[in-house]
């Protein structure tokens, strides 16, 4: 059987490097061998303080550069246009405990020190599930940092299946082989993000070619001269490394440097020459906006018609009329 795969994208900031490497090139390469829905899940930006305006902006930029990576033979739509992901995340809502919401690791780092802490910050990972759940499921490409919010949806899953009978498809996560944590190049201890992370230290896809080599050449790097891959005693030159490693599709042992300059010189080229052909086709896909909204409406529409099914035997099995 053909496997179904699904991923998410929030458009809570710019798209970077650490979600290309990290899960759109994974959802690229699966495309030859399975069934692929994408989503960029504007409703996971409102757990956070959000600019309206901005929101919009950065949902269609997204889309666009989903599509402009080579996600053009997959179902891509925008999670708000398709209503059965909130009424599939109220009925997970419904599964779901208190506690585990709680001990979810993202909630803990971005709901602390918070004054303002959005409920839907807490009940975040139930609306994933559904997004997941609603398509059947079997592989989700992501990178390291949500192994906890799939973990939890395949408990998810394996409860409501328990309490009202089989319904749901338990799904895997898988990440790729380097690059499944890409790490802020000024604080290499932190993840890259998109809202997060230090905009030096962050390479956006958009970035033009000399922001990209300067924040790259400027990485940190870490005491010592030797290039050697070693994420704990070396994670500055690790990170250059597994980059450089996914950039340019050589194996991390192949890669050999004499200093700490070559690495970043021969890295900083990979990530232009990896994002030139994105930053192209990002161009001529934002020519024609109408087309654009076109695709996701049409997206938006198959992707209810899929999700139709599901959603209706959650409904029946969990006891709605
Ligand atoms: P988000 O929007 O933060 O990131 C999108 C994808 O990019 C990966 N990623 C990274 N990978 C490697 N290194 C990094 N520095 C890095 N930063 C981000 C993320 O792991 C993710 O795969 N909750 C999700 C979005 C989501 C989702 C879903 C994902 C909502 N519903 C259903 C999969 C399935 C998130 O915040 O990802």
């Amino acid at each position: 059987m053909t496997k179904r795969v699904f991923s998410g994208f929030q458009p809570t900031g710019h798209l970077t490097i650490g979600n290309l490497l990290g899960a759109i090139r994974p959802a690229v390469q699966l495309q030859d061998e399975a069934d692929c829905v994408y989503a960029v899940v504007d409703l996971h930006a409102l757990t956070v303080r959000h600019d309206p305006e901005r929101l919009r902006a950065r949902t269609r930029e997204a889309a666009t550069l989903l599509l402009a990576c080579g996600l053009d033979r997959s179902l891509v739509y925008i999670q708000s246009q398709v209503p059965a992901h909130t009424e599939l995340s109220y009925l997970l809502e419904s599964t779901a405990y208190f506690g585990e919401m709680r001990r979810m690791i993202q909630f803990k780092e971005k709901s602390a020190g918070q004054e303002e802490v959005r409920l839907s910050l807490l009940t975040y990972p139930a609306l994933m599930a559904a997004d997941i759940l609603l398509h059947r499921t079997d592989l989700v490409p992501v990178g390291e940092d949500q192994r906890q919010h799939v973990e939890l949806t395949r408990d998810l899953a394996l409860r409501f299946n328990r309490l009202y009978g089989e319904t749901f498809t338990v799904p895997e996560a898988v990440h790729p082989r380097v690059a499944a944590r890409v790490m802020d190049l000024t604080t290499p201890t932190s993840k890259m993000g998109k809202s997060n992370g230090s905009t030096a230290g962050t390479v956006y896809m958009l970035d033009p070619p000399a922001d990209v080599r300067r924040k790259v050449m400027r990485a940190v790097t870490d005491s010592g001269t030797e290039v050697r891959y070693d994420p704990q005693d070396k994670p500055g030159v690790s990170n250059l490394l597994a980059v450089l490693a996914a950039c340019s599709g050589r194996p991390v042992e192949s890669l050999a440097h004499e200093t700490y300059g070559a690495l970043k010189r021969d890295t900083a080229e990979a990530v232009v020459e990896t994002l030139r052909p994105i930053q192209e086709r990002y161009l001529e896909l934002s020519a024609d906006p109408a087309e654009l909204s076109r695709l996701l409406a049409a997206g938006a529409a198959r992707a209810a018609e899929r999700g139709a099914g599901l959603l209706a035997a959650a409904r029946e099995a969990i006891g709605l009329p």
